[in-house]
This record gives structure tokens, C-alpha cells and sequence, in this order.
């Protein structure tokens, strides 16, 4: 958070553990007592301004006001906002903070959000900044795990795919390290390996960790398979792309030898990295992941604006 009189939220660790752990409890009672909350934000206005693609953040953060009883304004691209003309994402917060109470901002590049959370004079949350963060998916994954397996301690979790580029990679870590006995398996070819800094978060907070090209040996050690797209977006060359796009397929027979109550995640969208036929598989958690998103965005959202 920055130390203005508005809380905003540009990455997991703007949040401390207990503040995570509040809104996790408070997602569980939206999901018991969706009456309370649908006045809660009565009279408050949410605007949405993505500069990069989306269906499930931009939804799920329109859907989760709507439903705490305020109202939403959207810029669902910038072609069609004045970024088009050479505005600065900085002037754009300043004038969208006299219209709205609080932005949900997706920008390509990283560090935009924390140029918006200095001159915006509401709450900034970050829905994702290039390949850097996205702490809104991380609270629907933890969300998500604590849901499936009771607990978000003593977990083995497989991160397989992008771990290079993957901003979900990225803060599911930073986040799950606050929670101890976590061991990490890291699933990706080498030219997607987890990055250097992102290494050394794992050493300095003492984790147990190792990396493997293979999926098949890490599958029978799992408590979770958090899945990744490799992202044709974030390549500058398409020969890389093509190559490395489909280096893990999850499918039933890949998934012969993993635990019973594993539970698989991906942010979505996919790709070709699960196969549909995995859907059916009670273990498949992604769909839900997308239910838990929304009521962890609604419980933030009360959480910055001050709402009890
Ligand atoms: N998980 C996620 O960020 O999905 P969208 O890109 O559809 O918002």
C-alpha cells in the first residue's frame, strides 16, 4: 500500500498475512450470506481501465461491485480511451479519481500501477502489469487452495509452464511463502525458467524448492498443479514462441499418477496446455478458481474503500 491517505494495491505484499487471511474469511461468508453485502457499496463507483486484454479480471471486478450494490465506468481497451492520443497513465488516474471512488487498472507495462497509485487521489489495483504482478489473481488462487485442501501450509505445488514471464507465477510465490513447510517444484524448459530474483526470494525465505523439464516426475509428488499459458504475447520473436508453446499438455493420462485429492489451478485463459477432457476431473479446480476471484475482488474492494 502506499502511504497516502488511500490504501492501493500494486502487489501481493501490500497485504499483510492477517489482512489476507481477513479477506479469505470474508469471501467465505459472501459465499454463505450474499444478502449481506448487496448494499455494501451502494453509491460507489468502480472504474475498469485495461490497456491490455481480459475477460475474467475486467468481468469479475464489474460483477463483484455490481454486486456489492455500486456502479462501474470501463475503458476495455486503450485504443478507445485518450491513452490512443498520448496520454500519460498518470493524467489518466487524476481525472478518472474525480469520477470514480476506486480503478481496477491492466497495463502492458510493468510498474504503470505504481506510477498510478502516486497520482491518483482514489485506491489503485493492480489487475495485472505485463509480466511483472497480478495480486488480485494470486487472492483468487489462494482462495482456491485454501478452499480444496483446507489449509495453504505443508503443500507440495508443481508451477508448470511460463515461469519466466507468468506475473501469476510470480505473486502465487511471494504470497505462498508467508505460509511455511510449502515446497515448490518448478516445471518449465529452460528458456522459461522462474526468474533469478524470484530464485533468490525462494533461498532467502528458506524454501524448499527444485526445478525439472518434466512433468511426469513431479506429478506423483503434488499437492497442486498451478498450470500456465506459455504467452505468445509476451515473446519478441514467434520462432520461440512456436516452439516452446506446447511443451505441457495435461491430460487423463499424464494425470494416472498424481494423487487423488490433487488440486489443478490455471489463471485461464488456456490454451492447449490442458486438455478438455480434464475438465470433468474432480480435481479440476480452474473453473472455480474463477467464482473465488470474484468474491476475493468484492471483499478488496471493501477492504480499500474502508467498508466493514
Ligand atoms: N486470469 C486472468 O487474468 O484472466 P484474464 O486475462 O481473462 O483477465
Amino acid at each position: 500500500m502506499n502511504d497516502k491517505k488511500v490504501r492501493s494495491l500494486v502487489s501481493i505484499l501490500d497485504l499483510s498475512t492477517d489482512e489476507i487471511n481477513s479477506l479469505m474469511n470474508v469471501a467465505d461468508d459472501i459465499e454463505k450470506n450474499p444478502d449481506k453485502y448487496r448494499e455494501k457499496c451502494k453509491g460507489k463507483i468502480l472504474s475498469t481501465i485495461f490497456y491490455e486484454p481480459s475477460t475474467r479480471t475486467r468481468l469479475s471486478f464489474e460483477s463483484a461491485m455490481l454486486s456489492l450494490g455500486g456502479s462501474v465506468i470501463s475503458t476495455a481497451d486503450s485504443k478507445s480511451s485518450s491513452a490512443a492520443k498520448g496520454e500519460s497513465v498518470g493524467d489518466t488516474v487524476r481525472v478518472i479519481s474525480n469520477y470514480a471512488d476506486i480503478i481496477a487498472m491492466r497495463h502492458h507495462k510493468e510498474g504503470a500501477p505504481v506510477v498510478a497509485a502516486m497520482k491518483a487521489t482514489v485506491p489503485i489495483i493492480n489487475a495485472g502489469d505485463g509480466g511483472h504482478f497480478h495480486p488480485t489473481q494470486t487472492l483468487a488462487d489462494l482462495l482456491t487452495i485454501r478452499r480444496s485442501k483446507g489449509k495453504l501450509s505443508g503443500l507440495t505445488i508443481g508451477l508448470c509452464g511460463d515461469l519466466m514471464f507468468g506475473r501469476t507465477v510470480h505473486s502465487l510465490i511471494e504470497a505462498m511463502l508467508r505460509y511455511p513447510d510449502n515446497t515448490y517444484i518448478l516445471i518449465a524448459p529452460n528458456e522459461l525458467r522462474l526468474p533469478e530474483y524470484m530464485r533468490e526470494a525462494l533461498d532467502k525465505a528458506g524454501a524448499k524448492w527444485e526445478e525439472t523439464p518434466s512433468l511426469e516426475y513431479a506429478m506423483p509428488k503434488l499437492d497442486i498443479l498451478y498450470m500456465t499459458r506459455v504467452q505468445k504475447e509476451r515473446f519478441f520473436n514467434e520462432e520461440d514462441y512456436v516452439r516452446l508453446k506446447d511443451t505441457y499438455i495435461l491430460d487423463e493420462e499424464k494425470l494416472k499418477t498424481a494423487k487423488s485429492d490433487l488440486a489443478i489451478l490455471h489463471p485461464l485463459p488456456r490454451v492447449n496446455e490442458i486438455s478438455v477432457a480434464v475438465d470433468d476431473d474432480p480435481r479440476a479446480k480452474y473453473f472455480y478458481q474463477t467464482l473465488c476471484g470474484k468474491q476475493m475482488r468484492m471483499a478488496l474492494i471493501m477492504l480499500l474503500l474502508g467498508i466493514e
